[in-house]
């Protein structure tokens, strides 16, 4: 039986609405509090089990490249300084065992391409997909999202999405399932589509960006042509290995925050700055002042 031992962080998209603060850097940098969300999602693969993070990257790149690198002269000075904790945050962005592979995606091209430009590191493994946008917040003492989906990829060794019930005036958002129910909170896929108008929308079950997947899918993406928007879909490339292969729809544990859109990014932020140790109990007077 294979492990997922290999992360792929597709983090080549333009970013658009989130302009201007994505001109010159990638959204996956937008910090929540005090950290960037593709931190967030790193944290979340570590704690899955995995070890080698594989980022897909575009324009603006460095800035990622940069925060999972050594910063040899913010440590020196930290250090000349005596600011032992901070110096220990910086050193300790990511952990000794864990590797960071960086491929270029030369045009963004979409999701599914983006996944495709994993293949020559991830091989013949099953391997994860985190879109770090999707920000996920589990309650105290649940696992993290990915840790809950690699857990369960282990005992039914089949593809797996994450999902959620969206209103349907929102499927035009998201890939949609249909789906027949399987065990508590599991579905057997049977269709996938992306981004239906509400009144095709086979469901109101839709795909978040949390995913493990089998390696066929690269064959799949391979031969697939330009899908919705003129891009290269990932849901198009799962949509055809669900014909060979099982494919689980999963209602994590857990709430989700869109941090691709403004809205989702101030929710996400208020949720965790009401929790941060540092901002939480003063921000929760503030927010009870202004009567919020
Ligand atoms: P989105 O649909 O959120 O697109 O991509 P986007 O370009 O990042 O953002 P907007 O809509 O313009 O505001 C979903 C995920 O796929 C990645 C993005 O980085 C994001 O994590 N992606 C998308 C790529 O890596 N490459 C692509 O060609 C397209």
């Amino acid at each position: 039986m294979k492990k997922i031992r290999k992360a792929v962080f597709p983090v080549a998209g333009l970013g658009s609405r989130f302009l201007p603060a994505t001109k010159a850097q990638p959204k996956e940098m937008l910090p929540i509090v005090d950290k960037p969300l593709i931190q967030y999602a790193v944290e979340e693969a570590v704690a899955a089990g995995i070890t080698e993070m594989v980022f897909i990257t575009g324009r603006n790149k460095r800035a990622i490249e940069d925060h999972f690198d050594k910063a040899y002269e913010l440590e020196a000075t930290l250090e000349a300084a005596g600011k032992e904790a901070l110096l220990d945050l910086v050193r300790h962005v990511i952990p000794k065992h864990v590797s960071c592979i960086f491929i270029r995606q030369a045009e963004p091209l979409g999701l599914g391409h983006a996944v495709l430009c994993a293949r020559p590191v991830v091989g013949d493994e099953p391997f994860a997909v985190l879109l770090a946008d999707d920000f996920m917040d589990v309650p105290e003492g649940t696992p993290p999202v990915m840790a809950q989906m690699t857990a369960l990829y282990e005992y039914e060794q089949a593809n797996i999405l994450a999902v959620q019930d969206v209103p349907r005036a929102q499927t035009r958002q998201y890939g949609i399932v249909s789906s027949t129910p399987y065990k508590t909170n599991i579905e057997q896929v049977n269709a996938i589509v992306e981004k239906p108008d509400p009144e095709h929308a086979p469901s109101t079950l839709a795909v978040v960006g949390r995913y493990v997947l089998q390696s066929r899918i690269f064959n799949h993406l391979e031969n697939l042509g330009h899908g919705a928007g003129g891009e290269i879909q990932l849901t198009d490339g799962i949509a055809a290995l669900m014909k060979e292969q099982r494919l689980l729809a999963y209602r994590y544990q857990g709430t989700r925050y869109d941090c691709g859109s403004k809205l989702g990014y101030l929710k996400a932020t208020l949720a965790m700055g009401l929790k941060h140790p540092e901002t939480g109990a003063a921000f929760a007077e503030y927010l009870k002042e202004m009567q919020l």
